[in-house]
């Protein structure tokens, strides 16, 4: 049964006309739903009543409905380029053409995916367009796509190595192939001290390193009886150009927002060293405990790399863990001449790169190395009576479900192994170039533009760019740029200044993309 909808939704949608149009592209095929074995013949009066229940749907139904929602990805995927990259309806406007209720009877799968058009549509900010360039990537791959279908069909717990072992086995292997691949150091390779692991997030990457340089500094003292047991503040130290998911996880582990110290930059948006060592001693002579530094390869804002090596040294001295946030950037260290993105990485305690942004994997996707796991496993290791089993007793087994908050985890690395075997290593490193070729050319063509300013010179694939007239005209030409539909630039703030970023990293991103967009920001600069 369809319910009935509420009419200030159809209303709400007619409003915004280029709304309803951006929702008409991708078509659904008419599927006829399996009969359900409540309505056979054995069951007449069901199968009578003008209401009949629908679902759960049966093996045939879920290959017909399948197959259909396969055809409808694909066909938004080869015709995305044809919509507005981004055009938000007005807020309340998808929630309004759902019912108050959730159906008591079971509706047919068709309506269902026929809502995919109808409801959801005129929502989506299409991520996988050709002309994004907002924020960072969030790739998302054919190959991704089945990996992360493969998984849900599968649907099974990896929290111990027993309850499947290929869901720990490949992601070991894979995470290990990962090192090769990006040249990264041997000890984060699962036969040395350390490893890798999947995590859903870099925010929750940083979380758990957080916590696990926690107990480094209090000697497991605060797993065992809170922060306060050691009557000394835990500080931790990132740049202010670093991700505010750092701060998040200091408050999270309870170390609090107070004893988060940033670190000012450089001209190029890198941390000054300087800076931070003069901080750790003032923490220590104060009686703080410096406990965790986090260095940003690529940041959020103008894409810095803060100095690892140096870093590391100051860490090293002061015996404070070195976390590394390589969340787009680590990406680029597939390709041999972009490796300085590794630059100290074999000083750091832990390092984590998001497959989820520039690679084609589709979130969620973290990979977090370690350089000694066994003082992570300490850290968030608890094992009830339940969970007890022969493979993990004999220690020849890895348990991924210390090396995370949750207990449960799915089997994530099945996308990464798709995309991987599909693309290979000169697949990948062929996007990389590629991506970084285009953003490389536009940066020329804007600093060859007399209004346009690059902020820094951009050593990868983000772009950024000011206005010479100041923020006034930044953010006309932001807006010029937006309101044109073919693209979506996002900004920042740099040293005060607004910064018009363009991030260059979709999967489906062309030459001819960029140079559509290098004419139209260099036609706005001029009237701006
Ligand atoms: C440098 C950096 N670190 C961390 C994050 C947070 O990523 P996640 O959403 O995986 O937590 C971002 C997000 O853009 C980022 O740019």
């Amino acid at each position: 049964m369809t319910p009935k909808r509420k009419p200030v939704g159809q209303k709400g949608l007619r409003r915004f006309p280029h709304a309803r149009s951006v929702s008409d592209g991708a078509t659904l095929p008419i599927m006829t739903t399996a009969p359900h074995p409540s309505s056979s013949s054995s069951t007449p009066n069901v199968h009578a009543h003008p209401h009949a229940p629908h679902g759960p749907i049966d093996a045939e139904a879920f290959r017909r409905a399948g197959h259909a929602l396969i055809d409808w990805i694909a066909d938004y995927r080869e015709n995305i380029a044809s919509r507005p990259v981004a055009h938000l309806p007005a807020p309340g406007a998808i929630r309004a053409m759902l019912p108050e209720r959730a159906p008591e009877r079971g509706e047919p799968m068709t309506a269902i995916l026929e809502d995919l058009n109808r409801v959801v549509m005129p929502g989506i900010v299409h991520w996988q367009h050709p002309g994004w360039f907002a924020y960072f990537p969030a790739n998302s791959s054919y190959e991704s796509i089945l990996g992360e279908l493969a998984s849900a069909g599968l649907g099974v717990q990896g929290m111990l190595w027993s309850t499947s072992p290929a869901c720990t086995e490949i992601e070991t292997q894979v995470l290990d192939w990962l090192v090769h691949a990006l040249g990264l150091p041997r000890g984060f390779l699962s036969t040395t001290a350390g490893g890798g692991v999947l995590q859903d997030t870099a925010s929750s990457a940083a979380l758990v390193a957080m916590v696990a340089a926690r107990e480094r500094a209090t000697e497991f003292a605060s797993d065992a009886h809170g922060l306060g047991a050691g009557g000394r503040a835990i500080v931790c130290y990132t740049s202010d150009q670093a991700h505010s998911s750092i701060e998040k996880a200091a408050r999270i582990a309870g170390i609090g927002k107070e004893f988060v110290r940033l670190i000012p930059v450089d001209e190029r948006g890198a941390m000054r060293v300087d800076i931070l060592e003069q901080e750790i001693v003032r923490d220590r002579n104060l009686g703080h405990l410096p406990a965790f530094v986090s260095a940003t390869v690529g940041t959020t804002g103008v894409n810095a790399i803060d100095p690892v090596a140096t870093i590391a040294k100051v860490c090293n001295a002061h015996r404070i863990w070195l976390h590394v946030d390589a969340a787009m950037s680590g990406t680029a260290a597939f390709c041999e001449e972009f490796r300085f993105v590794n630059t100290g990485a074999e000083f750091a305690d832990s390092w984590c790169f998001n497959p989820h942004k520039w690679m084609p994997v589709n979130f969620d996707c973290d990979v977090l190395w370690v350089a000694n796991r066994a003082e992570l496993v300490r850290a968030l290791s608890v094992l009830p009576e339940y969970l007890r089993n022969s493979a993990t007793e004999s220690g020849k087994v890895i348990d991924y479900r210390d090396w995370q908050v949750p207990l449960g985890r799915r089997f994530r690395a099945l996308k990464l192994w798709f995309v991987l075997r599909s693309f290979g290593i000169g697949g990948m490193r062929a996007l990389v170039r590629e991506h970084v070729e285009m953003a490389q050319d536009l940066a020329a063509r804007a600093k060859a533009h007399a209004k346009l300013a690059l902020v820094v010179d951009p050593p990868l694939n983000l772009v950024c760019i000011a206005h010479k007239d100041g923020d006034d005209a930044t953010q006309r030409l932001i807006d010029a740029v937006n309101r044109d539909g073919r693209f979506l630039v996002s900004h920042c703030r740099f040293h005060g200044k607004l910064v018009l970023r363009v991030s260059i990293g979709a999967l489906a991103t062309t030459r001819a993309h960029v140079a559509a967009f290098t004419t139209l920001l260099c036609a706005e600069a001029d009237r701006a």
